[in-house]
């Protein structure tokens, strides 16, 4: 009881822990202070803010400079008109980013033969794209929150992704960045795993499977906080089913 007591408190008063005189660097606060942002206001972004927030993507690092990324770009209405449906959490413009293998097969022709490495490099980059456009549009006074799900929006729904964006084989729909300007501040933070459970020194500590029992309860208490009215248990069926539909577009792609 005590322990869920923490448990709960923990997910209105828990905060990262860095030092006052790191925390003070902007950049670090500004890490540190970006949180998903899931209502967004009718303000437009200013254009060279967006173009910004791109260039920022394109300037990530990369494996061997590969840039195996794509983003598509959209206002609003550009949006409905490819999904009939406004940006999810009412954003005020889009970017689908995408793992891509695609443009380089010309130039890389050697490098079908490792497919499992191409999918991770090509998924690892446009990770780093991705973070780099959400740190920039934070820099920037906007708000962002990056996708999967919600939506319609990224690697669970690759093959209608595929469809609508007629992306070729070989890009991977990974995730739609959702920016603009916040609608109100949301309290709390998204509980964090201990800190000895992913930071480790030397070796790796296999014991950190261990460490999670709170983290997980944070997470149900969490949820049910913020979606009173929906079923956990019942979420994640339908990740799980859509995990598999994603699996067999992948497969089918790459042929693993
Ligand atoms: C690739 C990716 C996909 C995500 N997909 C969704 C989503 O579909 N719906 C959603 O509400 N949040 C989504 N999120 C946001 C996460 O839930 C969020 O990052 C996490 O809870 C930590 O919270 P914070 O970003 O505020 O620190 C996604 C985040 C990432 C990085």
């Amino acid at each position: 009881m005590i322990r869920t007591l923490k448990n709960i408190l923990s997910l209105f008063i828990g905060k990262p822990r860095v030092a006052a005189k790191q925390r003070s660097q902007e950049t670090m606060n500004l890490i540190l202070n970006r949180r998903s942002c899931r209502s967004f206001t009718d303000e437009e972004i200013d254009k060279d803010d967006f173009l910004a927030i791109l260039e920022a993507g394109r300037f990530a690092p990369s494996t061997v400079n590969l840039q195996t990324w794509s983003f598509i770009t959209f206002t609003r209405a550009q949006w409905r008109e490819v999904f009939d449906r406004p940006i999810p959490f009412n954003g005020m413009q889009a970017i689908v980013i995408c793992a891509d293998m695609f443009r380089l097969k010309n130039n890389f022709p050697d490098l079908k033969d490792t497919p499992y490495v191409n999918i991770s490099f090509a998924l690892f980059n446009a990770g780093l794209a991705a973070m780099n456009m959400t740190i920039a549009a934070e820099a920037l006074g906007l708000k962002s929150i990056m996708l999967s799900e919600t939506g319609k929006t990224g690697l669970l729904d690759f093959a209608y992704l595929k469809e609508k964006l007629r992306l070729p084989d070989k890009v991977i729909p990974m995730t739609t960045l959702v920016v603009g300007k916040a609608k109100g501040e949301k309290a709390g933070i998204p509980p964090r795993q201990p800190w000895k459970a992913n930071v480790m020194e030397k070796v790796y500590n296999a014991d950190n499977c261990e460490m999670l029992e709170d983290w997980q309860q944070q997470m149900f208490i969490g949820f049910k906080l913020t979606h009173p009215l929906s079923n956990f248990q019942k979420q994640l069926e339908m990740y799980k089913k859509k995990m598999v539909e994603a699996e067999e577009e992948i497969k089918k792609q790459y042929r693993v």
